[in-house]
């Protein structure tokens, strides 16, 4: 159930959107995407989502629900401008540790400059680097989140692997992605939304379509619920749920390093 396929001609193929690139093109591509729109990215968030994306973390961190204690240390991976993090800390009281790793430098210094507006700094560290290939010991992490960014990294399985890797035994996954809509009415109405708007909101905001075009695209390449939940469970996760939020226009699923 990889998100890599085998091409005609042999070599390893992944979705950038609707389109079939190299396996090994694709995380270039995501990189200039999100080049191109991290300074504007958060409002772009609350645009495209009319706001829903706060509701969604806030859900996603309520079902952390992280230990408010000093020890406890999160990694929260593709975690650009810090949103997850964020809210991670406040949620333990500023108790908590949250390593805010990303793959791209642009989103991370949008997130490094809010951080120090709201004070949080002293429990935050950033990280460039991939999620395929994280950079820390084994058994290292309480809980791993990941929000909006599982359905950019171009080999998802070896992520989820990392994940494992990097989370002490107990430790919780945490996976807040888009979904696929489960009800009739608001699937339609959502087709509409994210085809025709988005990407000419993402002109007028940012001056260029293409990358909302790309967004909009993944999010409908990503394995649907179900499918997501059992490649988790491939990666070695025990416990694996998942709950949808509006409709299953995201889902978070969580699994456990038992
Ligand atoms: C849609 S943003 C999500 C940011 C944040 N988690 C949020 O919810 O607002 C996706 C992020 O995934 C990051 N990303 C893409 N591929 C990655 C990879 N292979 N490793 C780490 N981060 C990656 C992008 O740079 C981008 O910041």
């Amino acid at each position: 159930m990889s998100d890599s396929r085998t091409s005609a001609d042999g070599g390893m193929e992944t979705s950038y959107g609707f389109r079939e690139v190299p396996t090994g093109e694709k995380q270039g591509l995501v990189n200039e995407v999100f080049h191109k729109v991290a300074k504007r990215y958060d409002i772009m968030n609350d645009v495209m989502s009319m706001g829903m994306h706060r509701a969604w973390k806030d859900a996603m961190i309520a079902a952390l629900n992280p230990r408010k204690e000093a020890g406890y240390k999160v990694l929260d991976v593709a975690g650009g401008t810090g949103d997850i993090a964020f809210r991670i800390v406040e949620a333990s009281n500023r108790q908590a540790h949250a390593t805010v790793l990303d793959i791209n430098g642009s989103m991370l210094a949008v997130g490094a400059e809010r951080a120090e507006k709201k004070k949080l700094s002293d429990n935050l560290t950033f990280v460039e680097a991939n999620a395929e290939d994280l950079p820390f010991q084994s058994n290292s992490f309480d809980a791993y989140t990941i929000a909006f960014g599982i359905r950019n990294v171009p080999r998802i399985e070896v992520a989820l692997s990392e994940a494992y890797r990097v989370l002490k035994r107990g430790g919780r996954l945490l996976v807040l992605e888009f979904s696929e809509v489960e009800l009739p009415i608001l699937d339609k109405v959502y087709d509409a939304w994210s085809f025709n708007a988005i990407p000419k909101f993402g002109k007028a905001i940012t001056g260029d379509a293409e990358p909302y075009q790309y967004l909009v695209e993944s999010i409908r390449k990503f394995p649907n619920q179900e499918n997501f939940a059992a490649m988790i469970r491939m990666a070695g996760f025990s416990r694996v749920t998942y709950t949808n939020y509006t409709g299953g226009i995201a889902a978070l699923h969580s699994g456990w390093k038992l």
